[in-house]
């Protein structure tokens, strides 16, 4: 059974996480320390501000940076991936498969902070047909309050993975993820994390929380998990 955190911002300057490469090891000691196996570098991707070969390039920069400050084993494995900020014409891009989660079929989208209209949800089904890539929408809780809780349960059930944030779990609205994860709805969860102080590592606290609630119920996270990592590109 393998614990994987979908969702971090630990590669450092790449974006509003990880500021330097020794934050960076300690987040990811954090993370191994709370029983994380594998974590895939989120970093944000906002099309509107930088080229995609740009973003990739950085990426690939910061990466082998972070590589070499590396210097023991206890550190979860390491894949990269981005989380890319929803834009019109998304399913038109050809080459959207380099921002999936390395060696594997699956990208994690931020979709709007609004009510979702019909061509932005037809975009994610075209980026289905025409590619064969699957999205994993973020922390798809933060959408709830613009009224998008009806499409998510449509697009999760229509196969569409939805992430969660292990604060979720964590919060006053505790019972809802866990209900959320036992409907099918959730089927990823991620910490989202940031930095050591106001968004650390907390998937381990998160995983204890639906350890508690039912054995089950974090199986079937396992089997997700591992499905959606078969084939996934280890870095580290
Ligand atoms: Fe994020």
């Amino acid at each position: 059974m393998i614990i994987v955190d979908f969702h971090s911002h630990v590669l450092p300057n790449m974006d509003d996480g990880s500021t330097s490469t020794s934050e960076s090891i300690q987040m990811l000691k954090e993370m191994k320390g709370q029983g994380v196996d594998k974590v895939i570098f989120s970093s944000h991707f906002y099309p509107s501000s930088e080229p995609m070969d740009y973003f990739l390039e950085r990426r690939e920069k910061r990466f082998d940076e972070l590589k070499n400050c590396i210097n023991n084993n206890s550190i979860p494995e390491i894949y990269l991936g981005s989380e890319v900020a929803y834009f019109k014409g998304i399913s038109k891009v050809e080459n959207l498969k380099d921002l999936c989660i390395e060696g594997t079929n699956y990208i994690l989208i931020e979709m709007p902070f609004m009510v979702w209209k019909s061509f932005v949800i037809e975009e994610l089904y075209d980026i289905v047909e025409d590619y064969n890539i699957i999205p994993i929408l973020a922390h798809i809780e933060c959408f709830f309050e613009f009224g998008n809780k009806k499409a998510i349960k449509k697009l999760a059930k229509d196969g569409f993975i939805m992430q969660s944030n292990a604060s979720f779990f964590l919060g006053k609205d505790s019972k809802t993820a866990l209900s959320l994860l036992e409907e099918g709805v959730i089927s990823v969860v991620g910490s989202d994390s940031h930095n050591l102080t106001t968004r650390k590592p907390n998937l381990g606290l998160a995983i204890e929380v639906i350890k508690n609630k039912n054995e089950k119920l974090l199986a079937k996270l396992f089997d997700n998990n591992q499905k959606i990592m078969n084939g996934a590109k280890k870095r580290i």
